[in-house]
């Protein structure tokens, strides 16, 4: 696997803002890996995602993507072929007035015929439970319906890589559920997938999660060695998973359970 974005001891901040370095990441993603961004409020998470896309330059260090650095202006519309942003709000990413127009809006700005477009659109459609919607206006969507054509509109232009913000938030369990599984399923596809969220619980299968806490990328490795220092993840503003949280309740000492099975099985030890 070759190393597909690198960022190079970069640092950002906002111009006229008071703050210095919101955002600084040292970091080398490979393509097929899923990485976890996890952090509080505040501490450059989305920032991070804008810098990767070429949304801004790096005030300090360099951004590469594939080879293609994204200070060089010339870069970017490569780039921006490159990694799909599907942003926090969805809102803010819709430009068309149905469903359907909306999952075309990006394949018509390629050289591609209206045949191609057409069976690009209706397979996007397909995939993000979209087909019965698709005369729909985007902003009569439900908060879940929104997301997956947020997803959909980018997925559809292949990008190499994927960085989701904040996917999961705002929604309902159901929707929730839904969409994590449909990202997993993008994921063993080979799909690079950088998921950003506060809650360890979504990326739990990802190969490695990085920690940003007060714009300083702090600690990056696998979820399991997270979870041997707790106390740490809590004060950076990791939300640990839940069945975690309740085996360190129980007392549960030396096991680390991450799944309800598993935490079932060591209740059932100690009664
Ligand atoms: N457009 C902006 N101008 C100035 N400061 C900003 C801007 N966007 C974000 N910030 C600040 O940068 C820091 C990181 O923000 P952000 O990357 O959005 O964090 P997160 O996504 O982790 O919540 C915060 O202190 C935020 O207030
Ligand atoms: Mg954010």
């Amino acid at each position: 696997m070759s190393e597909f974005l690198i960022l190079d001891n970069v640092s950002y901040s906002y111009p006229g803002s008071e703050k210095s370095g919101v955002c600084q990441v040292n970091l080398a993603l490979k393509q097929g890996e899923f990485l976890g961004v996890l952090g509080a409020n505040g501490s450059g998470k989305s920032t991070l995602a804008r810098l990767c896309c070429g949304l801004i330059a790096p005030t300090k260090g360099r951004v590469v993507v594939d080879g293609h650095t994204t200070e060089v202006e010339e870069n970017l519309p490569y780039i921006h072929q490159q990694i799909g942003l599907v942003f926090q709000h969805p809102d803010n990413q819709f430009v068309a007035s149905t469903v359907e127009t909306e999952v075309a809006f990006g394949l018509e700005n390629q050289a591609l015929s209206s045949m191609e477009i057409r069976s690009g659109v209706d397979e996007a459609l397909a995939c993000f439970y979209l087909s019965g919607l698709c005369k729909v206006q985007p902003h009569l969507l439900s908060g879940g319906e929104k997301r997956l054509l947020s997803l959909a509109g980018i997925w559809n232009l292949k990008p190499k890589l994927l960085i989701v913000d904040e996917p999961l938030s705002m929604l309902d369990p159901g929707a929730r559920k839904s969409i994590h599984m449909l990202l997993q399923e993008l994921r063993e596809a080979g799909q690079t997938i950088m998921w950003i969220t506060h809650n360890m619980e979504e990326v739990m299968m990802a190969d490695r999660v990085m920690v940003m806490a007060g714009g300083k990328m702090v600690w990056i490795g696998p979820p399991g060695e997270l979870l041997k220092i707790p106390e740490q993840a809590k004060d950076w503003g990791v939300t640990l998973p839940l069945v975690f949280q309740l085996g360190m309740e129980l007392g549960l000492t030396g096991f680390y359970p991450t799944t309800e099975d598993e935490l079932v099985s060591e209740i059932w030890k100690l009664i």
